[in-house]
């Protein structure tokens, strides 16, 4: 393999991905990208990124083995709880003096983050008031958070993160355990909205309370992290709140001073009121 040709075989590659399938990674944050797309190369047998792309225009198998790699599904039940605590005893005060809420959990993963909230807001006594919006670029990911079911290996962190993160009961009240599995209760599900949505191509979700967007933005190259932060700005109602990761922030962006900082160690902004 060239590797003078690399660079722009890679730029002909995602140009070609968004050109015939609309998935847009052409602002990732390269280093990442291409760390990802030399594995894809690698493990799926293509000898050069021309091969692949070329498997890519022409057989639409390719593609989801191929976002397979370009997206990470990283995640956890209450991960990092002192975040989801801070959203209890915090930003749930403020949130339950109105009569309904949106709340958008934009790169939802397989789901872990969304029940996170759904039983943060149930054990609050606002999961009933509340419509859940769970959106991500992946469809295998979203057909996975819809069931709801994980590997009970897993359960013992999350329920370790729960219980860090102030749960009111026992996370064993949400699922029921067979053949190695935990079967998330359907009714968690019941106020929440699954939706194919990019935060790179697609259009604002109007009026949210609370959007809940972590480790997502970190794949992102500075432009896109300022193109979602201005589509999250546009989606909150008046004095919405912005859940970020740790990793993430607002600092040096352009959109920075529509936000206040309202528990600053945990990355959660509020709206300016402007
Ligand atoms: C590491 S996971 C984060 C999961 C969860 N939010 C958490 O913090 O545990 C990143 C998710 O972002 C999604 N993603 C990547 N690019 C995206 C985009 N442009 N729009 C929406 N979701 C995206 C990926 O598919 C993946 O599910």
């Amino acid at each position: 393999m060239t590797e003078k040709f690399e660079e722009l075989e890679i730029r002909l590659l995602l140009e070609a991905l968004f050109q015939r399938y609309h998935y847009d990674f052409r602002n990732y944050a390269q280093a990442s990208i291409k760390r990802r797309l030399r594995q894809a190369r690698e493990q799926l047998g293509f000898a050069t990124f021309s091969a692949m792309q070329e498997s890519l225009l022409h057989d639409a198998a390719t593609l989801p083995r191929l976002l397979g790699y370009l997206t990470v599904q990283v995640s956890e039940m209450f991960r990092d709880p002192s975040y989801f605590l801070a959203l209890r005893e915090k930003v749930l005060p403020h949130l339950r003096t109105y009569p309904s809420l949106k709340v958008w959990v934009a790169g939802c993963s397989e789901g872990e983050e969304l029940y996170s909230l759904v039983i943060l807001f149930r054990e609050e006594g606002l999961e009933q008031r509340t419509l859940f919006y769970a959106t991500d670029i992946n469809q295998d990911a979203l057909m996975r958070a819809d069931a709801g079911v994980y590997s009970l290996d897993r359960i013992k962190l999350f329920t370790e993160n729960h219980r860090k993160a102030g749960g009111k009961s026992s996370l064993s009240d949400y699922y029921s355990a067979a053949y190695g599995r935990a079967y998330f209760d359907k009714s968690l599900r019941s106020r929440v909205v699954f939706s194919d949505h990019s935060l790179v191509t697609d259009a604002v979700f109007a009026e949210m309370h609370l959007i809940s967007c972590r480790n997502v933005m970190i794949y992102f190259d500075k432009t896109l992290q300022d193109r979602t932060l201005g589509l999250f700005r546009d989606s909150l109602a008046r004095k919405g709140f912005l859940g970020l990761g740790a990793k993430e922030s607002l600092r040096f962006s352009q959109h920075a001073r529509s936000f206040t900082e309202f528990v600053g160690q945990e990355k959660i902004y509020q709206r300016r009121v402007e």
